[in-house]
């Protein structure tokens, strides 16, 4: 299948079996003119709701209970989805962009579609269905912003995916401590993943900036301004997995600081 009609399948998707549809071939043979999708189609039940403060994550130490967990990975499996999406989105927006890229970007949408399908197995051993609790517009209404695959670089994989490298090892021990061993251990695959993730939109964040800007200034300045630096990391900052993604010294130094 190609790529483009594989994207345009995921996004008018009305079931979570095509939004995870993962042929065994991808092709990139006629990418196309770009297009700038609106909104995607969702199955019944999961379409964007509107958030509010109410619908905050249950705080940490609530999450010795089951169902306070479950609400947790719901809320993850709705960022994974919303993953595959805005992946899809990029791939349909960025048509001429490098072919190594558009390729790296397939595969890395294939393991979020992965993702949404660990969640929903572990939601269901937990007695919930992905699609039973609230899921919002998040990610997607930055969708607008991508303006090059240098912001969606910056924007997805170096802020969003970056601090699920500080979010994913936090929930990850939380769960262990209150003996959720296989929840844990889906986020430690996630954690893993997530490192790769990122160390993809370093390579290219690089590949393509400006000579005259570093690293740092070019991933400032390809983010839109509702995205604060603080949106990259969670509060346990964890210098090790990014340096395992290839983050720069300085980049580490900088996003440590308040
Ligand atoms: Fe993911
Ligand atoms: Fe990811």
């Amino acid at each position: 299948m190609e790529i483009r009609d594989w994207c345009i399948r995921i996004l008018s998707a009305t079931t979570l079996e095509e939004k995870v549809l993962s042929p065994k071939i991808l092709t990139d043979l006629t990418p196309g003119p770009a297009i700038l999708w609106d909104t995607p189609s969702r199955p019944r039940g999961m379409e964007f709701q509107a958030y509010t403060k109410k619908d905050k994550l249950p705080p940490l130490q609530e999450l010795h209970h089951p169902d306070k967990r479950a609400i947790c990975l719901h809320r993850f499996a709705g960022h994974e989805l919303l993953a595959v999406e805005v992946m899809a989105y990029a791939l349909l927006a960025f048509p001429n962009a490098p072919k190594h890229f558009r390729k790296g970007l397939a595969n890395t949408l294939r393991e979020e579609q992965g993702h949404v399908q660990m969640y929903a197995k572990r939601l269901q051993e937990l007695h919930v269905t992905f699609g039973e609790l609230p899921l919002y517009r998040h990610f997607w209404a930055y969708t607008k912003t991508l303006l090059s695959p240098l912001e969606y670089v910056s924007v997805m994989s170096l802020t969003f995916e970056m601090a699920n490298l500080d979010f994913a090892p936090l929930y990850r021990d939380i769960f262990l401590q209150y003996d959720d061993i296989l929840s844990a251990q889906l986020m430690e695959q996630i954690l893993q993943d997530e490192i790769q993730h990122v160390s993809f939109g370093m390579h290219w964040l690089n590949t393509m900036k400006p000579p005259s800007l570093s690293s740092w200034e070019c991933w400032r300045h390809h983010c839109p301004l509702a995205l604060p630096k603080q949106t990259a990391k969670g509060k346990l900052f964890q210098i090790e997995h990014r340096k395992k993604a290839g983050v720069p010294e300085d980049w580490i130094i900088q996003l440590s600081t308040k």
